[in-house]
């Protein structure tokens, strides 16, 4: 979709639609109050019998609306005005989306970007109505052979109102930047939906080979087996070695600051499919098991978003990309390999794969010489146990970092909560047989998982995002979230500010 920004009355407006709010009770918001004053009250009439309480959801159609040049206007139910949040003002965007789309409007001036969310200003409303809309819109019916979004007049330029002329640049700026995160949230999205016979560790090396064809200052390249079979990543392999697909490690590098500054690098779990390997999973739902590459899927669309957006910074993705089979060649438990970095690892669970995979990763990642090194993974159960849906689940080794991470995913309302990773817990991977176990026991399985990874990121500043309970949504809403795509923009956006 097209957005615009522009300041001016409603009334003035050639437009299909316009959008203002109504508080509940039946509460004009200004912008209302404004149109209601030069239409001879026609809102407050319609309103005062009873044809809009102003419930949040609620939506009223009008047209006709006297002394206006718009085809329509249409009232979008906000709540009660002292509730009014950032949550809510996303749902009253979506809201107003959805509706335009399915009522012909092809385009539309939304006031709703005028009404006061506390603590929030111009920007962030026009950064975040931008995103809520594109995420509004978003289908995945690439693999259906009839597509879901048949609307016959869909909405397709979305323009938002500035209360002055002063505000517009900033408003331009926003929509930039809402843009690229939305961009960057539909690149996971769609990899994330993609099915594990599609979207395996060779097409998501593929996927981004194309990403930096788009951008000049973007260059990839990819470990084969072999590579790593050199650089002794037993960690890794032994992952892969259960599959018949070959394993890769992505390697995307972003130079949008000065040359020898660190680089910001991320670091995604890609694991394509992961039924359990011989510690094989439940069948149940094993098909989400699909989204076991979102770590991976979220900084492909933060490098995407950063490219965009030009970020003055230096910035490498890092994707080690693997199945997790049962095949008669696949890890055994009892098994021990050697990583890396020459840490030998007992085997409990072929199913914490994950952490097998990343800790390689994550050695690797020593050569760049990073600033910080964050790396996102659908990682435990247990997270989805501990923190549902809403959060992910953070560790790390520097205050400072996880600091930043908290407050890029308060001001983007895609938050990670932290947890601790104190030493006790460490205790929990020992081993009678070699120098860690991959698992440690039925009790805080995010914790240890953290633990796991904290022994190979100990040469830096480090944070962990588990995103396995915010990376998809189950049940009739089945489809990937883009999580945390938006986080970890705007902890980019921020990080370049400070450059
Ligand atoms: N990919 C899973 C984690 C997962 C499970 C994410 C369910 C989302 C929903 C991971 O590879 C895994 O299997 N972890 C195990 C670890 C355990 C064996 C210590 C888990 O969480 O059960
Ligand atoms: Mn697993
Ligand atoms: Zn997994």
């Amino acid at each position: 979709m097209e957005f615009s920004v522009k300041s001016g009355h409603s009334e003035k407006q050639r437009t299909a639609c316009i959008v203002v709010g109504v508080f509940e009770p039946r509460r004009l918001s200004a912008p209302a109050e404004h149109l209601d004053k030069v239409t001879d009250h026609y809102l407050s009439n319609l309103i005062r019998r009873g044809d809009m309480e102003g419930k949040l959801g609620q939506t009223l159609l009008l047209h006709n609306v006297p002394n206006t040049l718009a085809d329509r206007v249409l009232l979008v139910g906000c709540g009660r005005e002292r509730d009014f949040n950032d949550n809510k003002y996303r749902k009253v965007i979506t809201t107003a989306v959805n509706t335009l789309n399915e009522t012909g409007s092809m385009e539309a001036t939304c006031y709703l970007t005028e009404l006061n969310v506390k603590g929030r200003n111009t920007h962030w409303k026009l950064r975040h109505a931008t995103e809520a809309a594109q995420d509004t819109l978003y289908r995945f019916d690439s693999l259906k052979s009839k597509k879901d979004n048949n609307t016959r007049r869909p909405l397709r330029k979305f323009i938002l109102s500035v209360s002055s002329r002063r505000e517009l640049a900033d408003g331009e700026a926003a929509v930039k930047e809402g843009l690229a995160i939305a961009s960057g949230t539909k690149l996971a999205k769609d990899l994330g939906n993609l099915p594990g016979n599609i979207c395996t560790p060779t097409y998501l090396a593929d996927q981004a080979r194309s990403l930096a064809d788009h951008f000049d200052n973007l260059k990839v390249s990819v470990l084969e087996e072999a590579d790593m079979e050199e650089l002794a990543m037993g960690a890794l392999l032994s992952v892969s070695k259960g599959s018949r697909q070959p394993a890769k490690l992505i390697i995307m590098e972003y130079e949008g600051g000065k040359k020898n500054a660190q680089p910001v690098v991320l670091v995604g779990k890609g694991l394509t499919f992961d039924a359990g390997g011989i510690s094989i999973k439940p069948s149940a739902n094993m098909d989400e098991m699909k989204y076991d590459m979102c770590g991976a899927a979220s900084v492909f669309g933060a490098v995407s978003a950063a490219a965009e957006l030009a970020l003055p910074i230096n910035l490498i993705g890092v994707i080690p990309s693997s199945e997790n089979l049962p095949d008669g060649d696949a890890n055994k438990p009892g098994d021990i390999v050697t990583s890396m970095s020459g840490l030998t690892i007992e085997i409990l669970n072929t199913d914490a794969e994950g952490r097998l995979i990343l800790c390689d990763a994550l050695t690797y990642c020593e050569r760049f010489n990073p600033d910080v090194i964050i790396d996102i993974a659908t990682l435990t159960g247990a997270c989805v146990v501990a923190l549902g849906k809403h959060a992910s689940g953070l560790l790390g080794n520097h205050n400072p970092l996880t600091h930043d991470l908290l407050n890029a995913g308060k001001y983007t309302g895609d938050r990670a909560w932290e947890m601790p990773l104190w030493d006790e817990y460490q205790d929990q991977l020992n081993s009678n047989f070699a120098d860690m176990a991959n698992i440690g026991g039925r009790d805080a399985g995010t914790i240890t998982a953290a633990c796991f990874l904290s022994q190979f990121t100990k040469k830096f500043h480090w944070a962990h995002l588990d995103i396995a309970g915010v990376a998809w949504k189950s049940g009739k809403e089945k489809g990937s979230t883009g999580r945390p795509v938006p986080m970890l923009t705007q902890y980019l956006i921020d990080h370049s500010a400070k450059e």
